[in-house]
Parts: C-alpha cells; sequence; structure tokens
C-alpha cells in the first residue's frame, strides 16, 4: 500500500501526483491542458465539466503507466479544484449546463445587487452571483437544477458516487458562514429561495467523502473501494503541499490567477471584503488575497511576440527596472481586487522603442507583482505579518520574477521544489484522512511539513530596487485611482 494519487483540476488544464507516503517522495508527475469554452460574450467564463472528467482519465492512465506505480498499492484519492466554479447537476447527476468559472465577470451586476441586499460585499468570482444569474437568465435549467455543486466536489461526485462538499471550497460560495463553518441561512435564502435543498452535506475536517465507486474505479485505472479524501479548493490544497497548514507561513502562488494565502487558526474578516475569509480544508482558516490577471498577462505577450518565456525573461532583464516610464495596469479581464469586475487594461507611459517582447514582458511582471503587492499590503493592514513567502505555482521557477517580487514585498522569496502544490496537497490530504481512519490522531501539519522543501535559496530584496519600486508603487495606485474612478 501507501500510495496516495492527488489531482489537481485547474482552468488550464488537470495535473496529477503519485505520492509514496512511506518513501516520502513524489513517484510519477502528468498533466493535461485544456481551454475554455470559445465564442462566448464578453467576460464569460466556462468550461464543460466532462472536459475535466476527460482530463483526470488521461493523466490518470499516464500516471498508473509510470515506473514503479502499482495500481494495488493505492490507499486513497485527494481531489483540487479550481475554486468557485458552478457546477449544476439533475435529478439523475447529469451537468445541466457548462460551468461558470471563478474568473467568469460577466455576473458582476449580481455580485453588486446582492453585495447591496446583503449590506457586504460579494466578490463577483464568488458562487452566489452566478446561481443569482442562473436562475435570472436561464429559469428552465436552474428549475432542472438537484446538486448544486463546486469544481472539485462534482469530480468527488464521479469518483464516489456521492454529492458534498467541505469548510475550505463552501467558504468561496459567498453564502457560507467561515466562522461557524455552516451555509449562512440567510445568505443561501437572499441568494435563491431554492438554493438551500439543492446544496448537499458538508464534510467534517478529516472525514472522507467516499470510496471509490465501480465508475470511479474505472476512470481512474484503480480498485473500488478506494478511499477519497474531501479534497478542496486549488487554494486550500496548495496550503497542504506548501506549508500554510501552520501560522506564521505565507504563501505566494504565481498561477492563472495570483494567489497569497497563511494559515490561522482563527477566522479573518476583512471588513472590505478584499481579502477572502476562506476556511481551510484541514480545519482551520486560509484568509486569501486572489488577483485575476497574472501568468496570463506575461502570456499574453509571448503569444504577441513569439518566442519562449525564457528569452523573453532573459530580454526583460535588460530593461531597467520601472521599463523607462512604461507601466501596465495589468487588468486584461477584469479584477477582483482592487475591485474592477469590468476594467480593461490600459498600458501608461508609452514611448518609442517600448514596443519589444523585453519591456513588455518586463512591463507585465512588473505590473502584476504591483498588483499583487498592493493586495499584500492590505493583508498586513489585517494584521498578517509577511515577513518571507514560500514560492509556488507554474512561474515559481523565473528567477527574474521571483527578484522583482522580492523587491516589491520587500521580504525574501523561496521557492518550493514542488510547484505543483495542489495536486500534492490534494495526495497529503488523502494521506493524512486515511491515516486518522486507521485511528491515528496525527494532524496535517505534521503529515505535510516532511515534503515542503526549498529548491533554491531564498531571493533576498535589494534595497536600491526597492526603492524604485516603492515609488512606482505610488505611481501605479494614483494610476489606477484616475483611469478606473468612476464618472
Ligand atoms: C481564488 C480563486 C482562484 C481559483 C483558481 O479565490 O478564485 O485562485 O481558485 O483556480
Amino acid at each position: 500500500m501507501s500510495l496516495f494519487l492527488g489531482l489537481d483540476v485547474g482552468t488550464q488544464g488537470t495535473k496529477g501526483v503519485v505520492l509514496d507516503a512511506a518513501e516520502g517522495r513524489v513517484l510519477a508527475r502528468a498533466s493535461v491542458g485544456y481551454g475554455l469554452l470559445e465564442g462566448l460574450g464578453p467576460g464569460v467564463c466556462e468550461q464543460h465539466p466532462q472536459t475535466w472528467i476527460a482530463a483526470v482519465r488521461t493523466v490518470a492512465t499516464e500516471l498508473l503507466g509510470a515506473e514503479g506505480v502499482e495500481e494495488a498499492r493505492f490507499e486513497g484519492v485527494g481531489v483540487s479544484g479550481q475554486q468557485h466554479g458552478l457546477v449544476v447537476l439533475d435529478e439523475a447527476g447529469e451537468v445541466v449546463r457548462p460551468a461558470k468559472l471563478w474568473c467568469d465577470t460577466s455576473t458582476a451586476s449580481e455580485a453588486r445587487e446582492l453585495g447591496e441586499a446583503l449590506g457586504s460585499p460579494v466578490p463577483t468570482g464568488f458562487t452566489a452571483s452566478k446561481v443569482l444569474w442562473l436562475a435570472r437568465h436561464e429559469p428552465r435549467n436552474w428549475e432542472r437544477v438537484r446538486h448544486v455543486l463546486l469544481p472539485h466536489d462534482f469530480v468527488n461526485f464521479v469518483l464516489t458516487g456521492r454529492a458534498c462538499m467541505e469548510a475550505g471550497d463552501a467558504s468561496g460560495t459567498g453564502f457560507f458562514d467561515p466562522r461557524s463553518r455552516t451555509f449562512d441561512p440567510h445568505r443561501v435564502a437572499v441568494v435563491d429561495p431554492l438554493l438551500a435543498e439543492r446544496l448537499p452535506p458538508l464534510l467534517a475536517p478529516g472525514e472522507a467523502a467516499g470510496c471509490l465507486s465501480a465508475g470511479g474505479a474505472a476512470l481512474l485505472g484503480l480498485s473500488e473501494g478506494v478511499l477519497v479524501s474531501a479534497g478542496g479548493g486549488d487554494n486550500m490544497m496548495s496550503a497542504v503541499g506548501s506549508g500554510a497548514t501552520r501560522p506564521g507561513v505565507v504563501v505566494v502562488s504565481l498561477g492563472t490567477s495570483g494567489t497569497v494565502f497563511t494559515h490561522a487558526d482563527a477566522p479573518v474578516i476583512d471588513p472590505e471584503g478584499l481579502i477572502a475569509p476562506f476556511c481551510s480544508s484541514t480545519g482551520g482558516w486560509l484568509p486569501l488575497l486572489c488577483v485575476m490577471n497574472l501568468t496570463g498577462v506575461s502570456e499574453e505577450v509571448r503569444e504577441g511576440f513569439g518566442g519562449g518565456h525564457e528569452s523573453l525573461t532573459a530580454a526583460a532583464r535588460e530593461v531597467p527596472v520601472g521599463c523607462d516610464g512604461l507601466l501596465w495596469l495589468p487588468y486584461l479581464g477584469g479584477e477582483r481586487v482592487p475591485d474592477l469586475p469590468d476594467a480593461a487594461g490600459t498600458l501608461l507611459g508609452m514611448r518609442a522603442g517600448h514596443l519589444r517582447g523585453g519591456v513588455l514582458y518586463r512591463a507585465a511582471l512588473e505590473g502584476t507583482s504591483l498588483n499583487l503587492a498592493w493586495g499584500v499590503e492590505r493583508m498586513r493592514g489585517l494584521g498578517i505579518a509577511v515577513e518571507g513567502v514560500h514560492l509556488v505555482g507554474g512561474a515559481a521557477q523565473n528567477e527574474l520574477w521571483r527578484e522583482i517580487l522580492a523587491d516589491v514585498l520587500a521580504c525574501p522569496i523561496t521557492p518550493l521544489a514542488e510547484p505543483e502544490s495542489a495536486a500534492l496537497g490534494a495526495a497529503l490530504q488523502a494521506v493524512w484522512t486515511s491515516r486518522r481512519a486507521a485511528g491515528d490522531e496525527i494532524g496535517p501539519d505534521e503529515v505535510a511539513a516532511p515534503f515542503v522543501q526549498a529548491v533554491a535559496a531564498p531571493t533576498e530584496p535589494d534595497a536600491g530596487r526597492g526603492a524604485a519600486y516603492a515609488e512606482l508603487s505610488e505611481r501605479f495606485r494614483e494610476a489606477v485611482a484616475a483611469q478606473y474612478a468612476e464618472p
């Protein structure tokens, strides 16, 4: 025994790892990419949940074929998923319509309306506004719905046959009370009077979602009855795989979204609602900053100018701090923090010679980092100390980006050995759940800590560049205020 499968069903693809808990190492990794549904209106970001299931099958098949991975040794499975997406199933468990995703900003007016009705802000990305949008714009579809789930809950449902949620991902719905770790009946009713009866039961921390059904076992190529842990949102699972299972560790994840989070032993509530008051998926809390525009911005430059990220990074290194005055307010798909769901990006200070791959690439890294740092300052304002950071996600290996982050956040940045921290965290949560089921009272931190390792020495901030970025930061904030002020 002792093998655990961790799956992370993301926005751009699904990743998987096989963990050997006895040997303390990852035996195999696999991933497959996919995109958003095409041809939809402005701000609409959707995927069909069956796309994720097909990807899970492909990834599992590849992992099960890897050297040293024996099917008979699997003890558990854990699933991580992009947060907030609305998955709606009918009585027979069939998907009613494609999922509206965390990055869909087409429900911004419903989010505003709910915020006013509830007297506290509801971020556009959260599930609540998507439910209201569905009930209002597609009443026939809403009428058919029997189960409201989040992306990772849907994968768990396909694997086990059981519809359930756990507090981590559920705390991103906008109708959950993170203090009591239960759905908030008032918020649920305000979103829609029928929502309450369509929500699944909640799991307790450390409780399993179930076991692989015959269908789930066939999908993964594993045996029926293998434990499936509760799983969680990708940030909750990433927290387990990156050391944020104890207070004091702050993690920055550079993925499609940029997130900054830390473990807390009690809920952390931002009165303005910009720092999300999430629960963790292991019984604690996870205050989190999420910006919607991160690697997609530099990716846009790569697509436009060709070449690879490495050559663009090398060219960007030759460009001075501040890009000779070129500043990118990087809100290509609207933004959650600051709350600008309808915004488009803005390039300021464009001069002759700026329309080069290296200059724009640096402007993308700087603009997204300055925006992230603005949110981090808000976290600091809520009493969260950010004195050093664990860096994960696809872009964590980019040394120039690490340098810029160290300078704008004014703290050392340590890249972790496993950038796919969400898939690793999902596997580790399954280890924890399995050990608890066997009567072992071990905590999640004790299970996960040995797997959290640095891959390089921390990148230290530089005082000179830091001072230049502090000035740039002022300019960035003033420019955002001027550019996006209400008329
Ligand atoms: C967090 C958020 C994103 C998604 C990305 O609130 O919306 O980080 O979870 O998959």
